[in-house]
């Protein structure tokens, strides 16, 4: 399959031994390949430390986009929901609590989707990636990605496959992690976000890479307006976004 990534590729990758090295190394190419090793290595840990180290607030995130889509689809007899860089499916899995709808999966990472797999069996899953879509023109009602396209190779093709796979008047939802705006707020986030969370983290994880990469990738991410000028550059309109949990986060939403 063209859109399958390449698994002895992605073995033929060394493991360096310097976290930080390979962090700043993956932050600059962003390669499928080495995202995909790199979400491979964490899979077995990704539940739990996502679910401690925000406390557990990343399911009332995903609810969050869940009751977005819930509204935008209220009209809507059958949605057909994609959901991109689904990961473990916790996204996913939200999403198929409306009523009627089909909800499909899609993610670099085969180790990922295999835990996805055992956790939503309502939910198809496929391997894939974001520039390249493996599905018709204008197919889906919703397309979602939570705490995904910040990891793209490339940002403005993935979004804008999002926008091809999109049926007219379609809506994408997309979460990403947010640095607070507010001083007193950024001041904390920052001490726990860069020192505590990758020094807890690697408690639990061999690729401690992972959590070094993590704050990395964040800081360096475009965020609120910027972001938005990334979705209407992808041909997406009434872009906008929503700061949640004293804007530790951001669900961005737009149409097609
Ligand atoms: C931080 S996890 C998020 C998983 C899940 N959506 C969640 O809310 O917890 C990011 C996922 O994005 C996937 N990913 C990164 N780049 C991708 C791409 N270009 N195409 C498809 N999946 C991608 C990774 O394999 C990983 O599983």
């Amino acid at each position: 399959m063209e859109n399958q990534v390449d698994k002895t590729d992605s073995k033929k990758l060394a493991l360096g031994q310097n976290g930080k090295a390979e962090a700043d190394s993956l932050l600059a190419t962003k390669s499928n390949v080495e995202i995909q090793r790199m979400f491979d290595e964490v899979a077995p840990t990704y539940d739990l430390l996502n679910h401690v180290l925000s406390f557990g607030i990343d399911y009332y995130w995903r609810h969050n986009a869940k009751r977005y889509a819930q509204k935008a689809l209220k009209s809507i007899e059958k949605p057909a929901i994609l959901d991109v860089a689904t990961g473990t499916g916790d996204l996913a899995k939200a999403l198929s609590g409306i009523e009627n709808t089909k909800v499909t999966g899609l993610d670099l990472s085969e180790e990922m989707l295999m835990i996805a797999r055992k956790k939503c069996p309502d939910v198809e899953f496929l391997s894939g990636k974001a520039e390249a879509l493996p599905f018709q023109d204008e197919t889906y009602h919703v397309v979602s990605a939570g705490f995904g396209v910040r990891n793209f190779q490339d940002l403005p093709k993935g979004l804008s496959e999002f926008h091809r796979v999109l049926k007219p008047g379609g809506h994408a939802i997309i979460i990403e992690p947010m640095i607070p705006r507010n001083p007193v707020i950024n001041g904390l986030y920052q001490v726990y976000f860069q020192s505590i969370l990758p020094k807890f983290a690697k408690l639990f994880t061999k690729s401690s890479f992972a959590y070094d990469y993590l704050p990395k990738s964040v800081a360096s991410f475009p965020q609120c307006e910027d972001f938005l000028s990334i979705l209407v550059n992808a041909g997406f309109q009434d872009a906008s976004f929503i700061p949640m949990t004293f804007e530790t986060a951001i669900m961005y939403v737009a149409r097609k």
